[in-house]
Parts: C-alpha cells; structure tokens; sequence
C-alpha cells in the first residue's frame, strides 16, 4: 500500500556532502520526496523527537549529536514506503549494516549512523507531524 514515512539525514551525512547521494537512493527505489526542509535542531526539539528514548544510556549523546549540525528531514511517499526506507537505510548499527545500503556506505558509529527512519505507521503519523504542517506536504 501506499505509505508515507518520516526520513533525517542526520549532521553527519550532511556534512559529508552526501544530502544529494542519500536522496538519489530513495528516488531510485521509487519513493518521492514530497515534502523537505533543512534545519538545525535545538535540544529542544531533537529530545522531544527522541522523547521515547529518554530513558536510554545514549539518549544525552544522541541529543547532542544531533544538534551538532543542520539536518535535512523529509517526508517519502511510495508503495511499503517504511519498510523500503528501512531496507534502504540498513541496521541501526553501521558495522552490522548490509553492503550497499545507506548506513554502510556513509556511517561510522552507531551514533553517527547517517540516517533516521520511521519503524511504524504509528510513528511514521507521529514524526511526519512533529515536523511538518499538512500545508507543507505536497502529495504527488
Ligand atoms: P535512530 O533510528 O535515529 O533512532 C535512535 C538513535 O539512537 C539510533 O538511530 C542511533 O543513532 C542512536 N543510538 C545510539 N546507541 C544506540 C543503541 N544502543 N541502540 C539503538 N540506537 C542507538
């Protein structure tokens, strides 16, 4: 089914350069951006995005890394588009990610892992509308 899922390219892979590479992955699988923006999270709004993590040994640095740089959010429209984002993106740990997938290909660590992804329609619904009015999605 058509899907919509919220993808983050995290400061890492921005400031690799890579914003062009990694959206060139998701459109030749067949997933649309249709809506974009770059930002540069406050501790704020990077806690309250991670809110369910807060609990977690890592959730301080995960904060702090992503508040180290701008990054670029955008919502992707297609056919099983979270699980195809997630099979794109690879594990959440870059050493145990697939060849050719994103996290294999531009992260390091399990902290700077390049990419965020939705894991559920229920989250998918959640984080899409933590970042982006419905006037700022453009279904197409
Ligand atoms: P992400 O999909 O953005 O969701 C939470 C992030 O926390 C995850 O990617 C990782 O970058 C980061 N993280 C750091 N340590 C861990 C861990 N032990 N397990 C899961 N996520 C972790």
């Amino acid at each position: 089914a058509t899907e919509r899922t919220l993808s983050i390219i995290k400061p890492d892979a921005v400031a690799k350069n890579a914003i062009g590479d990694i959206i060139a992955r998701f459109e030749k699988a067949g997933l649309k951006v249709v809506a974009a923006k770059m930002l540069h999270l406050s501790e704020e709004k990077a806690g309250g995005f991670y809110a369910e993590h807060k609990e977690r040994p890592f959730f301080k640095d995960l904060v702090g890394f992503m508040t180290s740089g701008p990054v670029v959010v955008q919502v992707l429209e297609g056919d099983d588009a979270i699980s195809k984002n997630r099979e794109l993106m690879g594990a959440t740990n870059p050493k145990e990610a697939a060849p050719g997938t994103i996290r294999a290909d531009f992260a390091e660590t399990i902290d700077a892992n390049a990419v965020h992804g939705s894991d559920s329609p229920e989250s998918a619904e959640r984080e899409i509308a933590y970042f982006f009015g419905n006037d700022e999605i453009c279904p197409r």
